[in-house]
């Protein structure tokens, strides 16, 4: 069957087979790093869902898993700077190795608001994994430990990453037509 949203997508930045093969490359690296170390893996949703699903599956180690959801971005494409706690975590995350999993890295306010938050909470170390890093968007000083691809500065949907909530399930990551989000 016809995929309906890729007549929306300008061009493939990342193929399926690409993204598989960098995310077992971090979930080695993770391995390596966290091996009897009973890490808690720590999804922020949305964007993180699909990432987060393979790189646990990725990384051979005694682990669990956690969620917080949080927006900044409502349905536009600037981020408005104020962090919102949609879900918070449910355990309590004292003494942990915390492994934050997020999609996109890109001005920072997400990660540097929920660095704070998980010290806060009393998290022993807080180690970063984006999939993708957009540095050039930049606005607080916060660098991920672990990013999977480094993007230009373009508007990126897909294996998680959405554009007004769609596309998040397309298998890979792609450019959107401009014209889609001009609309
Ligand atoms: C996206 C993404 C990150 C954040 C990154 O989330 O998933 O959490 O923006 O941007 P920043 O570095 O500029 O803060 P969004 O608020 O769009 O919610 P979503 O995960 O539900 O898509």
């Amino acid at each position: 069957m016809k995929n309906e949203m890729e007549k929306d997508i300008l061009k493939v930045l990342y193929s399926e087979e690409e993204i598989r093969a960098r995310v077992q490359e971090m979930g080695n690296a993770l391995g390596e790093q966290f091996q009897g170390k009973n890490p808690l893996f720590l999804g922020v949703l949305k964007g993180s869902f699909v990432f987060m699903s393979d790189l646990v599956r990725a990384c051979p180690v005694k682990s669990d898993v956690e969620f917080i959801a949080v927006s900044s971005y409502g349905n536009g494409t600037e981020s408005s700077g104020r962090v919102k706690i949609v879900h918070d975590i449910q355990q309590d995350i004292t003494g942990r190795n915390v492994i934050v999993v997020e999609d996109i890295l890109d001005s920072g306010n997400t990660l540097a608001f929920l660095k704070e938050y998980f010290l806060t909470k009393g998290a022993s170390a807080i180690t970063i994994v984006t999939l993708l890093d957009k540095p050039s968007r930049r606005k607080k000083a916060i660098t991920a430990d672990y990013a999977g691809f480094v993007v230009p500065d373009e508007f990126v949907v897909g294996y998680g990453l959405d554009y007004g909530q769609k596309y998040r399930n397309l298998p890979y990551i792609g450019v959107l037509k401009p014209e889609v989000y001009a609309e």
